[in-house]
């Protein structure tokens, strides 16, 4: 319980408000470029990148160009880039059969960056929606996304992206039961040093309708991800997700979107004390980025506060496209 403070003016807050060396001094939190992790869109190509319209400052790189773009976030302190593809329209199926391939494109990209960067963290997203000509992240047999034998899939792509050198798998695709099956397969495979992140609190969110855009998955979505992804009414429900997922395997859990739902983060750190992650997803980052261009908001100053805010409510890091301006303000 905080200390219940003496009657003013024997308590004044405001003391130790009186000028910027005090306020660091009781500062509580503070905000780090080791606290990020940078999502980035790969696409295909030499020396290009394209614009997302929707998230003002963001665009797909080619293989070489985001190597470029690692090596720069690297040297500003970001630990770790998470990877997510702009698949060809002609590669998306309904088998999905691009998620497993080899040498498809997030593969690629894994190795080109760990040859150059062996000490960056790069970490996968595991869901079969880029590749998926309906958009689904999981199956659809007859109208229904199906479980099991989505988890099945999930396994091989995660086997495939950790053979490639991934650091951290990310399940996001929010099926039952992957978390332990990717663990158990990880191992079977000697790949008992790759992590997992679970996107353990995932909720149906209007808020990653530009990261659908970047992806190239808005067209191609049939119908929503209600029966797999959270309902944003429940709160309870995240807490034993998060423990299910734990107990199969994770090593870090993540909650997502970020800014609207902190009240769960918090919750997952304070109850459960682990390793508690939230991804600021497309949408927040449009809602500040797109006020920001139009002159309605301080771009850089809610940029650094709506980060503060995560470690406020709890978060051991943060998932955000703000990454590289951040750690760059960071800097100084
Ligand atoms: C795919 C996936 C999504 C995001 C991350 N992985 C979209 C979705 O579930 O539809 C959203 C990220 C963002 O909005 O920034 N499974």
């Amino acid at each position: 319980m905080p200390h219940r403070p003496a009657p003013t003016p024997r308590s004044r807050f405001r003391r130790m408000r009186s000028s910027p060396a005090r306020r660091a001094m009781v500062r509580e939190n503070r905000l780090s470029p080791a606290d990020f992790i940078w999502p980035v869109f790969v696409q295909e190509g030499t020396d290009t990148e394209t614009p997302v319209a929707s998230m003002p400052g963001v665009a797909r790189l080619s293989i070489d160009r985001l190597v470029t773009a690692a090596r720069e976030a690297a040297a500003l302190g970001i630990p770790a880039i998470c990877l997510f593809p702009h698949v060809e329209q002609a590669l998306k199926t309904e088998d999905c059969a691009d998620a497993w391939s080899a040498d498809n494109l997030v593969n690629r990209a894994i190795r080109a960056i760990k040859s150059q960067l062996p000490d960056l963290t790069v970490m996968t997203d595991v869901a079969l929606d880029p590749y998926n000509v309906n958009g689904h992240d999981g199956f659809v047999v007859d109208g229904r996304i199906v479980n099991d034998e989505t988890v099945a899939a999930l396994v091989r792509m995660a086997v495939a992206q950790a053979e490639a050198g991934a650091d951290i798998i990310g399940p996001s695709d929010m099926m039952d039961g992957r978390i332990g099956a990717i663990r158990d397969a990880l191992e079977a495979a000697g790949h008992g040093d790759v992590a997992i992140m679970s996107y353990s609190a995932k909720y149906a969110s209007a808020f990653y309708g530009p990261f659908r855009d970047a992806v190239g998955a808005a067209g191609a979505l049939t119908g929503d991800k209600n029966t797999y992804q959270m309902d944003p009414a429940n709160s309870d429900e995240a807490l034993r997700l998060v423990m299910r997922d734990l107990d199969e395997g994770a090593d870090m859990v993540m909650v997502k979107p970020g800014m609207p739902y902190l009240d769960i983060a918090r919750r997952v750190k304070s109850e459960l004390g682990v390793p508690t992650f939230a991804y600021q997803v497309s949408g927040e980052y449009a809602m500040l980025a797109g006020a920001a261009e139009r002159g309605w908001l301080d771009g850089d100053k809610v940029m650094l506060e709506s980060l503060l805010a995560f470690r406020r409510a709890g978060c051991d890091g943060i998932l955000t496209y703000f990454a590289p301006a951040a750690a760059r303000l960071l800097a100084g």
